[in-house]
């Protein structure tokens, strides 16, 4: 029976007690982690999300009905116990908070009860995915994922007074939008009043803040809730958050400069990380170059190394043909791994087909200066040689190439860097956060589906001044003044500076292959917005789930959201999405055609 707590009041958290309260009189309440009965003696670990406290029932103390009561304690309940704080009457526990405490209990409340829970409530369960999920309000008990959401409250209450105490303001804005195109797809809720329309949720809030810039208000952040309904990954989710801030009379320096002291206080006040200042910069192409990706990781080497004018004419037709196509053939210098298995190594050309090579080309030189290699039969000794020298292949080295168009290549190598690096332990132990700033990134890139240029960023991304004649003849060489801040191969967050010039925009909506006509029937509250006086203005956005990934070492996004989906978007504890009965559908003016693919 489950009994009221009533006249009691809880004095302490679990781990609030230490030796200093030896002798008092506490009342603690928690969670039943575990019970030991040892006959005269039952001893409880009772847990809550400080941790855990140890419970000593002895009949003297807690006379016998307690004790009859204590006796019918399992794991889970929730229990109420005052008691006197005493040493530990056996070995002290050096590895718990309150390992030399303990709780001699007189008098025991059960408030509630608990059925066998589906999977333990410990530190680290090998409970499936869908089991925690399913049971989430459970899972949620676990210390691991407690740690994690105290952490995330940590961090956005230190991110509200950061940004307070710099002159932002917090500002919230619509959940119910109009859907607007670029970008992933919307999530759409059917309009009741207004039968056949619809809202959108909000992709970023990034339209409103740059009206805020446009109504004066300065310095706007927000703590944003964002949607997205993309394919969702380890660091993706249909809904997600985002320290979203934009500032008005700026240019990209000072919002890097904003956001490098943001992120060395967070970083040094909740993971004792150092972030040395200024953060490194690297333009996109470098980084596209020596990482094959936008996000490099720059914890460890194996950098790629363009060859293509080492082999141009050589007799392998993989690379010679991939040339003459106009690709490109890169390589990356495995040191030290002269001596993979040939498994392993087909291991490597898999993954690389995995992610679209039509092969992968390689050469191991061996410690005695021998080379196996699955194309030297079709090259000339010289040829073999300078190629050798052009990647610094040393004996005990192994080389690996791709040839393919450029970006292919690049997609593939930087895929193929970090598979290397995990397969052969490169980051085993490592404890660095390598921050990095990635710059002038491509204004447009082409999209082969709709046959245009689409923006990069967003279609208000400012070009950088000497790229602006390029914008009507060469819009895929123009760089943007956009910027993202990557940590140990994740974008944390990105931003870049608006176009506040109504004229730029103009080209901009052009060069996108947008009519005047349709851009203002898409952002014609903006563009009229800007007619009225607009200072210039620049923002960034942070995937705040992703930052406490990093943050607490998680593997997933999930690790740090309290309620969050499963790849196919859909709630496993609450069965969302679901659907809904036809009054419900008859009111909104919906009929359902379910497509069967
Ligand atoms: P962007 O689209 O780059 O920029 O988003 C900013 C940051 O949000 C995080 N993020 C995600 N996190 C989890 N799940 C997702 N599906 C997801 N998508 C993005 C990333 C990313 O860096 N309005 C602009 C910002 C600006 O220009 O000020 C924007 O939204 O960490
Ligand atoms: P083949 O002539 O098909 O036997 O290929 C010779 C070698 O080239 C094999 O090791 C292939 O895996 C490799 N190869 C094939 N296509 C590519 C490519 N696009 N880039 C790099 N290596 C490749």
């Amino acid at each position: 029976m489950a009994e009221s707590m009533s006249g009691l009041h809880r004095t302490h958290r679990c781990t609030e007690l230490s030796k200093e309260n030896i002798g008092q009189t506490v009342t603690v309440m928690g969670w039943v982690q575990k019970r030991r009965n040892l006959g005269s003696l039952i001893f409880i670990d009772l847990r809550d999300r400080s941790g855990i406290l140890q419970l000593i029932f002895d009949e003297n103390s807690v006379g016998s009905e307690g004790f009859a009561k204590a006796g019918e304690l399992r794991s889970e309940y929730v229990l109420a116990a005052t008691g006197k704080v005493e040493a530990r009457s056996g070995a002290v526990n050096k590895t718990m908070k309150t390992g030399e405490i303990e709780i001699v209990v007189e008098s025991l409340r059960i408030l509630s009860e608990s059925q066998t829970p589906p999977f333990p409530i410990e530190e680290d369960c090998n409970t499936k995915d869908d089991l925690r999920l399913k049971y989430r309000y459970l899972d949620l008990r676990r210390p691991n994922l407690q740690r994690n959401l105290m952490l995330r409250s940590k961090l956005t209450t230190m991110v509200r007074n950061f940004m307070t105490g710099e002159g932002f303001l917090e500002i919230e804005t619509p959940m119910l939008c109009k859907s607007t195109p670029e970008g992933a797809r919307d999530y759409l809720v059917p309009s009741r009043v207004h039968q056949g329309s619809f809202y959108a949720l909000p992709q970023s809030p990034q339209i409103y803040k740059q009206l805020l810039m446009c109504s004066g208000y300065d310095r706007y952040f927000q703590i944003a809730r964002c949607f997205r309904d993309e394919d969702l990954r380890a660091d993706r989710q249909p809904e997600f958050t985002q320290i979203d801030m934009e500032l008005s009379f700026v240019d990209a320096e000072d919002v890097m400069d904003v956001n490098e002291r943001l992120l060395a206080k967070v970083f040094k006040e909740l993971c004792g990380i150092e972030v040395k200042l200024p953060i490194a910069r690297m333009p996109y192409a470098q980084a596209m170059a020596k990482y094959g990706s936008d996000k490099p990781d720059l914890r460890f080497g194996l950098e790629i190394v363009d060859v293509s004018e080492t082999v141009r004419g050589c007799e392998f037709v993989v690379f010679s043909s991939a040339l003459e196509a106009g690709g490109v053939v890169r390589g990356i210098n495995v040191k030290g791994q002269g001596k993979m298995p040939r498994k392993k190594i087909d291991a490597v050309i898999n993954f690389a087909k995995g992610v679209g090579a039509k092969g992968l080309a390689y050469i191991a030189l061996a410690e005695d200066g021998t080379i196996k290699s699955s194309f030297a039969k079709f090259m000339k000794e010289e040829e073999m040689s300078a190629l050798i020298a052009a990647m610094d292949g040393k004996p005990g080295d192994l080389l690996i190439f791709a040839a393919d168009k450029e970006k292919m290549v690049c997609d593939i190598l930087g895929a193929v860097r970090l598979e290397v690096a995990k397969m052969i332990g490169l980051l085993e132990g490592n404890t660095d956060f390598k921050f990095v700033w990635i710059t002038e990134f491509p204004l447009f890139e082409y999209s082969e589906e709709e046959n245009r240029y689409v923006a990069m960023h967003h279609p208000f991304t400012m070009p950088m001044e000497e790229d602006l004649p390029l914008l009507e003849t060469e819009p895929g060489k123009v760089r943007a003044k956009a910027y993202d801040i990557v940590l140990n191969g994740t974008e944390l967050g990105g931003g870049s500076v608006r176009i506040h010039q109504s004229d730029v925009q103009e080209r901009m909506f052009r060069a996108l292959g947008f009519t005047t006509e349709k851009a203002y029937e898409q952002f014609g509250f903006l563009i009229n917005a800007f007619k009225y006086g607009v200072p210039p203005h620049a923002g960034l956005a942070y995937g705040l789930d992703r930052m406490v990934m990093l943050m607490t070492g998680s593997d997933s996004i999930r690790e740090v959201i309290a309620f969050p989906k499963v790849k196919d978007a859909s709630c496993l504890m609450t069965e969302a999405p679901g659907t809904v009965d036809s009054k419900q559908l008859e009111e909104l003016g919906l009929e359902i055609t379910i497509h069967e693919d």
